[in-house]
């Protein structure tokens, strides 16, 4: 991989034509450490976010040795980029051959499960293994995240009993349990919380889990959102952890997948047309933009043009390059006014469910990879500002911004009374 110090840099150097993730593998390592240091417990890195094979081997560098999987390709993978990692196969529906390959030709022993039917079927496909590691995933009711992940997945709670029950007897191996609060949780008390239903689950069940699993959800920095200190997230596990009823050996373990990888890396796009507000790019929906366009998340913007640009700031929208009208990014993305055809666009963030969402839909998707060197935009880690401001916006614009928390002082009494 070539390196740079920076974007500019590279545009200096040569023209570049396809989109390109410019990665900061430090930047992943740097949130490896945070995690493996402030977590008292396990940590699995959640490959879906971001299955590059450099961050798979940057985290095995960093310590990093178990990796949640949810398909055969991502076991291979990190087979092959981390060999002697320890997977868990985290999907709640696995194909039989999955499951079979997973164990027989790849060793693993943890699989994820939320019903019966899965539970059999994982018994099946081992052909009645007795050394399993099984997961009962839950469906927790909490609140605080921007992503829900709650409706596909996780047994009701009502029903959790019975199933923890049939994964005791099922097993000579360990019983867990995990949930996920939903993906960019902005409340650090949504883990303690959801803890607490799991642990009355476990209670009626009259089962112990030797496995807690907070699963993902823990939070980046995007523009309007300003996540709190990722230690308020860790001490909401950690005393959550400490009120259920489990015993003295029984493990906690996290998965984050957004969280270790989303400062990690930027795209660099180019911009093909200018038309009003409107800046086609050679990269979008279909391609390392995915929750720009889907979930309209307004990822923080440079402009990367050796030269000078115009110091007024206007907001734009972006398309990308698939004739699909859906191929939208409505931003707002805070740009120099004057920048036009032929300029690159950095734009921040987006190294989970970026390049791990590319397409080939209509021929594009072909994306380089470099390494720079310079910080990122924003960090929950101490590697650049935990916050991303927003520009000084029209009364509209301001109203559209999503707040996570009551502004302080009178702002704030004059909201809660409302
Ligand atoms: C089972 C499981 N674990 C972990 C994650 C990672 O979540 P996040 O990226 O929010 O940390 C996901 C994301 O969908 C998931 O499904």
């Amino acid at each position: 991989m070539d390196t740079y110090q920076s974007p500019l840099d590279l545009v200096r150097e040569r023209s570049v034509e396809r989109p390109v993730a410019l990665v900061r593998p430090g930047a992943v390592a740097v949130a490896a450490t945070w995690f493996q240091k402030n977590f008292n417990g396990d940590v699995l890195y959640a490959v879906k976010a971001n299955p590059s094979p450099w961050v798979i081997r940057t985290l095995w560098d960093s310590g990093v040795r178990r990796f949640d999987v949810a398909s055969l390709p991502e076991i291979e993978l990190v087979a092959s980029a981390a060999p002697g990692a320890k997977m868990a196969f985290m999907h709640p529906v696995k194909s039989r051959v999955a499951i079979a390959r997973a164990y027989h030709a790849f060793g693993v022993r943890t699989f994820a499960l939320d019903t019966h039917e899965e539970l059999s079927k994982i018994l099946d496909a081992t052909d009645g293994a007795d050394d399993l590691d099984l997961i009962v995933r839950l469906a927790v009711n909490v609140e605080g995240a921007q992503y829900a992940l709650g409706g596909k997945f996780g047994v009701a709670l009502d029903q959790a009993p019975a199933l923890l029950m049939a994964a005791r007897r099922a097993t000579s191996g360990l019983m867990g349990v995990s949930f996920h609060v939903g993906s960019q949780c902005m409340r650090p008390t949504a883990y303690q919380a959801a803890m607490a239903q799991a642990s009355r689950a476990l209670v009626r069940a009259g089962v112990f889990a030797d496995i807690v699993d907070v699963g993902g959800g823990f939070p980046s920095v995007y523009p309007g959102m300003v996540p709190p200190d990722m230690s308020d997230y860790v001490d909401s596990i950690h005393r959550g952890f400490a009120e259920m009823m489990v015993h003295e050996t029984t493990e906690l373990w996290c998965e984050p997948g957004r969280a270790l990888v989303a400062e990690s890396t930027s795209i660099l796009c180019k911009v093909e047309l200018k038309k009003g507000d409107a800046l086609y790019l050679n990269d979008g929906a279909y391609g390392s933009l995915f929750d720009a366009a889907h979930v309209k998340w307004p990822f923080p913007v440079k402009i990367v043009r050796d030269g000078e640009a115009s110091s007024e700031m206007k907001p734009f929208r972006f398309y990308g390059p698939t004739c699909d009208s859906i191929d939208h990014l409505p931003g707002p993305f805070w740009l120099p006014e004057d920048v036009n055809e032929g300029d690159y666009i950095e734009i921040g963030m987006i190294g989970a469910y970026g390049v791990a969402m590319n397409t080939r839909f209509n021929g594009y998707g072909d994306t380089e990879t470099v390494e720079v060197t310079d910080a990122p935009m924003a960090s929950m880690f101490g590697l650049a500002k935990r916050m991303i401001p927003l520009p000084k916006v029209e009364e509209e614009e301001a109203r559209k911004v999503v707040r996570f928390s009551r502004p302080k002082g009178k702002a704030g009494q004059r909201r809660r009374r409302r």
